[in-house]
């Protein structure tokens, strides 16, 4: 299937000039979902991997039946003020102000193998600074997965230490 097709372009959301990729209808088809889950899957399957860690919203959609899929445990890292226990946060800039995310503290081991997942990579702020977390824990981030990539946003080259892996690129 091209699962491309199955990405819907949504002129000036959710401010004017943005292009926004709208993953809900690869999400609704059932074959199309799937086969999205399985693809990523197959990026990393040969990479020795202890947890995914997926990145709140839309890295929950990917990243927890990428876990199941991969049989392995999902760490979420959420938005701030979302996680119950002790938190670690790291705030990053954005092109206008800045961002929070948070990790509880206990989730990761030191030398904890992790697969890091998101939806999207555009700047790769997002992702870069969950690598942060994930290695200021003592955790190895072994590689970056996406289920969909802007490539004239050069995200890969913010992550150019890292193994970048995307299903698709646009
Ligand atoms: C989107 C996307 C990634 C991030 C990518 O999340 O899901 O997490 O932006 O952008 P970057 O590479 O420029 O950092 P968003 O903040 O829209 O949140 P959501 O997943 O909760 O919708």
């Amino acid at each position: 299937m091209d699962l491309s097709q199955k990405i819907r372009n949504i002129p000036d959301f959710p401010k004017e000039g943005i292009l926004f990729k709208d993953i809900t209808p690869l999400l609704r088809d059932k074959e199309a979902l799937k086969e999205a889950i399985v693809k990523m899957a197959d990026m990393f399957r040969e990479h020795e991997i202890d947890y995914v860690v997926g990145i709140e919203a839309r890295g929950f959609l990917v990243g927890t039946p990428l876990a199941i899929e991969l049989d392995k445990g999902f760490i979420p890292i959420r938005k701030p003020g979302k996680l119950p226990d002790e938190v670690l946060n790291v705030s990053y800039q954005l092109e206008y102000g800045k961002n929070e995310i948070e990790i509880h503290k206990d989730a990761i081991n030191k030398g904890d193998k992790i697969l890091l997942v998101d939806d999207l990579l555009a700047t790769g702020g997002t992702t870069l600074a969950a690598t942060q977390m994930i290695e200021s824990l003592g955790g190895e981030v072994v590689g970056c997965a996406f289920l969909l990539e802007l490539d004239e946003l050069s995200g890969r080259e913010v992550l150019k230490n890292y193994k970048v892996k995307s299903l698709l690129i646009s």
